[in-house]
């Protein structure tokens, strides 16, 4: 392991006024979104799709994309592999790895994430296809009864294995135990949640000898349930989630890289912006977004050639928006003056 380089890669992954795309959808979720427009998944299609996006002007603020297996050995329609446009951006290409998630035996409505068998094989396969980096998102969903410590627990030692192999293979972990909004909990309920997840993971992170320095940590942000009927103010979700975040995350982290869960685009450049607006902490805040990145410029491509210079303009004004928020500096204002 090359702690320097992991170092440096995980802080290039975080550098002010850039941020992460989630462009890993799997073959089943991107079913999901080109339904809602329109447009029959084919391999070509998603191709097409992904490669607008990485050849558009927003890819200035973005530092990293992850990828899907898919994704990474795909090449453009001019025959350049997707992970080389990438970088040909001046962004870092990474993929992810986990295998998605299964039920846990005798825990009704909880699931692990698996794939860590022939994990290390795959690292050395996805490092030679270009990826500096990988992604492994554990899922906690808050309801009646749950989550149970083991279900946290269980998918916390899953994570910390996934990063020390990332690491011992030069790759940078993105850590992702994501606390769902789905359901009608309160803010103080997904505190409650988080917080048991992070200190469960930095122990489980401890106890696998996992280095700190080189790895970013995708977090949910403190938000009250979708169902809720008492929603928060941009203020107080920002406030919950920094205390949350120094409550649990060691200095050492580099950065944190928030995934977006669902919620709006507006909320998830806001809340973020927010944060740092109101001092950040030790590491830094910035997006690891794949919806709140990608609604609007879908929506704008809708499957059709004529509209990728729509599609192209709606993802570079979405990105430049966050690239202002993760270093504070974005307004309401601003958001209306640049649409
Ligand atoms: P969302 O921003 O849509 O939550 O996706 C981020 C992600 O990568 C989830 O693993």
């Amino acid at each position: 392991m090359d702690l320097a380089e992991l170092n440096k890669v995980a802080n290039a992954m975080v550098a002010p006024g850039r941020g992460v795309l989630a462009a890993d959808e799997s073959a089943g979720t991107c079913k999901k979104r080109f339904d809602a427009i329109g447009v029959e998944s084919t391999e070509e299609n998603r191709r097409d799709y992904r490669e607008l996006l990485f050849r558009s002007k927003g890819m200035a603020n973005i530092s990293g994309v992850i990828l899907f297996d898919e994704t990474i050995r795909q090449r453009a329609k001019d025959g350049t592999p997707l992970a080389k446009i990438i970088e040909q951006a001046g962004s870092l290409p990474g993929i992810k790895v986990d295998k998605g998630t299964k039920p846990i035996p005798f825990y009704p409505e909880e699931v692990i994430t698996e794939g860590l068998d022939g994990l290390r094989e795959r690292l050395v396969e996805y490092r030679g296809l270009g990826a500096m980096f990988c992604k492994w998102r554990a899922v906690i969903d808050i309801g009646p009864g749950i989550p149970s410590y083991y279900c946290v627990k269980a998918n916390a030692d899953a994570l910390a294995r996934y990063a020390a192999l990332c690491q011992d293979e030069n790759l940078v972990p993105i850590v992702e135990p994501e606390v769902l909004m789905d359901g009608d909990h309160d803010i103080d309920r997904c505190y409650q949640i988080t917080e048991l997840a992070l200190k469960a993971l930095f122990h489980e992170l401890y106890l696998a000898r996992v280095k700190l320095e080189g790895m970013v940590l995708k977090p949910n942000m403190v938000v009250p349930g979708k169902k809720s009927a008492k929603q928060a103010s941009v203020d107080e979700v920002a406030e919950k989630t920094l205390r949350v975040l120094k409550e649990c995350v060691p200095a050492a982290v580099p950065g944190i890289a928030f995934l977006s869960g669902g919620q709006s685009d507006l909320d998830a450049t806001a809340r973020l912006n927010a944060m740092n607006r109101m001092g950040g902490g030790p590491w830094k805040i910035t997006f690891s977004y794949s919806r709140a990145l990608q609604a609007a410029p879908q929506k704008a491509w809708s499957g059709k050639v004529e509209n990728v210079p729509a599609a192209q303009a709606a993802f570079t004004h979405r990105a430049a928006m966050n690239g202002l928020a993760s270093m504070g500096k974005w307004s309401p204002e601003l958001e209306k003056k640049a649409a």
